[in-house]
């Protein structure tokens, strides 16, 4: 791991592991529903080779070219070691701005598992020098912000996508969460 931004986190319930090509295995059959991919311009992975290779290159925590953080940790829940989906930030290397994403496996949804992984990883970045962090959210999107909201975030603007999803251009929300800012849970801590 060369990001020194990638660490274990972990909350009451979870953990929260770095990414790596082994939590493709656990999360290939959930990461696949359909449902987590209706706002995403991501499409399901199509192979088990695939999202392991996808996964592999994601361990170092760097973009290829070395120019910004590319996060992502996996959430396991303690209790029975399920992998339930992942968090993911990207982050610039003057940590001025990340771009943040989530996905939770259906099965394991609204149990504020969500809330959680995001919580903790947002604390962690915005407590190791991370200026803003900035979610873009369908405004059909209901789930993705409450999430966000729940944690502090902030609407700062409501435009025409960047992205055509299944043809169409949506509209979406900004959400930003600044160091300092308020929240309503705060019951993660580094691990
Ligand atoms: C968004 C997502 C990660 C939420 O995960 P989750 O574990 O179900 O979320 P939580 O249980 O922590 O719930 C967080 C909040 O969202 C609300 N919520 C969760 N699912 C909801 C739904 N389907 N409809 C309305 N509200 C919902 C919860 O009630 C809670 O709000 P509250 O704090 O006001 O009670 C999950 O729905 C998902 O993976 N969606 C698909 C991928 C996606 O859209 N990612 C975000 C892209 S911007």
């Amino acid at each position: 791991v060369s990001s020194f931004l990638l660490v274990p986190l972990a909350t009451a319930r979870l953990r929260l592991e770095p990414i790596r090509e082994h939590h493709a295995d656990a999360l290939y059959d959930g990461i696949r529903d359909p449902s987590l991919y209706t706002y995403e311009t991501d499409e399901p992975p199509r192979t088990l080779r695939a999202l392991r290779s996808r996964y592999a290159h994601l361990e170092p925590g760097r973009s290829p070219n070395e120019d910004q953080h590319w996060l992502n940790w996996v959430p396991i829940v303690r209790e029975n070691e399920r992998a339930i989906g992942f968090v993911q930030a990207t982050v610039a290397d003057d940590l001025t701005y990340a771009s943040i994403g989530y996905a939770i496996v259906p099965e394991f949804q609204r149990r504020g598992y969500g809330a959680e992984a995001v919580g903790a990883m947002s604390d962690h970045l915005l407590a190791n020098g991370v200026s803003v962090l900035h979610a873009v959210i369908d405004v059909r999107n209901t789930a993705s912000i409450a999430l966000a909201e729940r944690l502090g975030f902030e609407r700062t603007a409501t435009r025409r996508s960047d992205d055509v999803i299944g043809g169409v251009r949506g509209i979406d929300h900004d959400y930003v969460r600044r160091a300092g800012g308020a929240r309503r849970n705060a019951e993660s801590s580094p691990s």
